[in-house]
């Protein structure tokens, strides 16, 4: 058994329960009476011989569901549309069924969000965290996993260890087993702007407009298409440093000029210099780059803070292009707010980019959305390059971010708290074993910006770790603003291999 979950649709009980067969796994999902002490229907989402069953405590008749296509979505169908034909036969008592026909929400619960959950309970499988095998990872074919020989333990590009969502995978199965690779359709007609929109609506309660969407091929394509719509070669571009790479290279490629504004370190963390930006910012600028969450500090932005940002692109007539990648891996119950949800006239300045690559891990499935807050930056933004020149999407990329949006909300409710762990375990091996490495404490991301300069080393701490410690660590001078003496740490592993990148980081410096 293990893994459980339990609600309620339209008076009845439903259960989901992860079951562990001989041969496989499945999960089940339960309809039972009111009062939960008679079952009438099962579904048995079984990996082999998926059948559900009508009475099965009574006169047990089964019957299988068609493996031939999506089984889960079968299992919906038929509870939506036959749910009181097949309570009938199951012999349920009339209470019940006319609790079933006034088709009531209980206790407030809209009817949708109770069958939404139950679909989501039973396509979950327990996320595998901390169980991971070395000898797999080393055979993945990921940029992390392959860039360096097989003895440096790898702690630096941003993905995780853990193997995806399941209903990412099933996904991904099917259309592989099924041969199922033709040209995609338009992509408008995939379903993942309105998908996109529910999500954002369902996580932050920001209600973007699905015909605002445009869907590329990943988040940093957008920051160079963005360049080119909003601004001319020579003009500005603002940004507080230190930052995620590209957001430099993608500015320093395009004969754009870098109006950078250090972040300061305020205790355990990094602070925006609010007025030290919008005094960084010149009349020839035409762009603000945000990132928040922050990559690679970690930090959320509050709404004061955000209202500041506001503040800045409004008064100085700028774009915002606000990269929300890391939006869904907030710790200690912090909340993410969307920038374009502080007021219209921030929203219609703001192109937000984000992606289900991050948070979900697929980010090798390439697939990103860039929304809008006004038809006419939309409009700049695809006049850049004909569409063709943009590249098409693979399917896999836009099905994956739709399964994950839709469905893999319970394993990112199991990866987050295992990574808030994650991120204290490292802070306290690192304060014991390594106490002069300063931690700025992520309040988000899987990624630890440590301040290594009281360590007094000559040159690079990355390169340091990485010749005597054997470990990749990623060199904070890439990340700008100054940033020499800084590392960034992934610690999106198991527990026992980010002990091992801590151990080998402590080695390096003779500990
Ligand atoms: C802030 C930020 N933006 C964008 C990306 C990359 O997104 P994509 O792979 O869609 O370009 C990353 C990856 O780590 C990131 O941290």
């Amino acid at each position: 058994m293990g893994w459980k979950w339990q609600g309620r649709w339209r008076g009845l009980a439903l259960g989901v329960e992860h079951r562990k067969l001989g041969s496989g796994a499945g999960n089940t999902l339960r309809v039972l009476s009111p009062e939960g002490d008679r079952e009438w229907l099962r579904f048995d989402c079984f990996d082999q011989n998926p059948h559900w069953h009508l009475d099965p405590t009574g006169r047990d008749e089964v019957q299988p569901l068609d493996e031939r296509g999506d089984i889960i979505s079968e299992v919906f169908v038929r509870l939506e549309s036959e749910s009181v034909a097949l309570l009938e036969r199951a012999g349920a008592n009339p209470a019940a069924i006319e609790g079933l026909l006034r088709a009531e929400g209980v206790e407030g619960q809209p009817e949708s969000d109770a069958l939404r959950d139950a679909e989501r309970a039973l396509r979950h499988r327990p996320a595998i965290l901390d169980e991971l095998d070395i000898r797999v990872l080393r055979n993945r074919r990921s940029e992390k996993w392959h860039t360096y020989p097989p003895d440096i333990l790898p702690a630096w590009v941003a993905e995780m260890d853990f193997p995806v969502a399941a209903p990412i995978q099933a996904e991904l199965r099917r259309f592989t087993e099924s041969g199922d690779v033709g040209y995609p359709i338009a992509l408008a007609d995939t379903g993942l702007p309105g998908v996109f929109c529910e999500r954002m609506h369902e996580r932050f309660g920001w209600n973007p407009d699905p015909q605002r969407v445009e869907i590329l091929s990943e988040v940093v394509q957008g920051l160079y298409l963005a360049i080119e719509a909003f601004s001319k070669p020579g003009q500005g571009v603002a940004v507080q440093t230190p930052i995620y790479p590209p957001f430099l290279k993608a500015i320093r490629d395009t004969g754009r000029r870098l109006q950078e504004k250090r972040m300061e370190a305020a205790g355990d963390r990094l602070e925006f210099d609010f007025d030290g930006l919008a005094d960084a910012i010149d009349g020839d600028t035409p762009i603000l780059f945000f990132c928040n969450p922050h990559n690679p500090s970690g930090r959320v932005f509050s709404r004061a803070e955000l209202e500041r940002i506001a503040a800045i692109v409004t008064e100085n007539d700028l774009v915002v292009v606000s990269d929300e990648i890391h939006a869904d891996l907030l710790f200690d119950r912090r909340q993410h707010i969307p920038l374009a949800t502080l007021g219209p006239e921030i929203a219609r300045r703001t192109l937000t980019l984000t992606s289900a690559s991050k948070a979900f891990n697929t980010p090798g499935l390439r697939c990103a959305i860039a929304h809008f807050g006004d038809a006419a930056l939309q409009r700049r933004f695809n006049s850049v390059v004909p569409r063709p020149i943009r590249g098409g999407l693979g399917l896999f990329g836009l099905h994956a971010s739709i399964a994950a949006w839709r469905w893999a909300q319970p394993w990112l409710d199991e990866v987050c708290p295992y990574l808030q762990q994650n991120r204290d375990f490292a802070e306290r091996a690192l304060s014991e074993r390594i106490p002069e490495i300063r931690f700025h404490r992520p309040e988000a991301t899987y990624l630890a910006w440590l301040d290594c300069r009281p360590l007094g080393l000559t040159g690079s701490p990355a390169a340091h770790f990485m010749r005597h410690g054997h470990v990749a660590l990623s060199d904070g001078r890439i990340f700008g603003g100054d940033s020499e003496g800084h590392v960034r740490l992934n610690f999106a592993t198991s527990r026992p291999i980010l002990r091992e990148v801590i151990d080998r980081m402590a080695k390096a410096l003779g500990r």
